[in-house]
């Protein structure tokens, strides 16, 4: 019985949004979508850190934000595919933050920004990164943190 119900957990979680395997372990909570608009309940425990989620942001090996958006850094060459991310937190709350990047497609299946915390209904995938998350649960915590500060 224990077992059984252990086994039934992740399969429930999946149900919420598919996430990766090793979220449990990342101490990530299930991520729960409401209105098809906001994440509004933080994926980890501990909060996230706005100082390590602008680094992560500007950082061309991890969130490479700057490939597409504008944000109010110092670093040359930023992107305008996305909109300019100066003011974001005055237009959107956290909850929309939150799942704008775990998953901007719930919102727009067209983007061209990718899923930064999303596992299934990837292709061509790097073969290093199937099942992998661009970013973990903190990371992803980490940069909303660091959205929220973009008055
Ligand atoms: C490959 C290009 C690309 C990358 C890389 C990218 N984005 Fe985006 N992003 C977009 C586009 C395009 C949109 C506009 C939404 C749409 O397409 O529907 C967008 C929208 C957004 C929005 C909503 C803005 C608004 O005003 O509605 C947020 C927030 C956001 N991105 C954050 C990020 C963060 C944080 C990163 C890095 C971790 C990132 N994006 C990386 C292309 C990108």
């Amino acid at each position: 019985m224990l077992l059984r119900s252990a086994l039934a957990l992740p399969a429930a979680l999946a149900s919420v949004l598919a996430v990766p395997a090793d979220a449990p372990a990342q101490g990530a909570r299930p991520v729960a979508v409401v209105d098809g608009n906001a994440i509004p309940t933080p994926l980890t425990d501990s909060p996230g850190d706005a100082g390590r989620g602008r680094a992560i942001a500007v950082d061309r090996a991890r969130g490479n934000c700057l490939a597409c958006h504008a944000l109010p850094v110092p670093e040359p060459l930023q992107g305008n595919v996305g909109p300019d991310l100066r003011g974001v937190a005055a237009r959107l709350s956290e909850g929309e933050l939150r799942l704008r990047v775990v998953d901007p497609k719930i919102v727009n299946a067209e983007t061209a920004m990718p899923a930064y915390f999303r596992v299934d209904g990837l292709f061509r995938v790097r073969q290093d990164m199937v099942g992998r998350p661009i970013l973990t649960a903190q990371e992803i915590e980490d940069v909303v943190a660091y959205l929220r500060t973009l008055q």
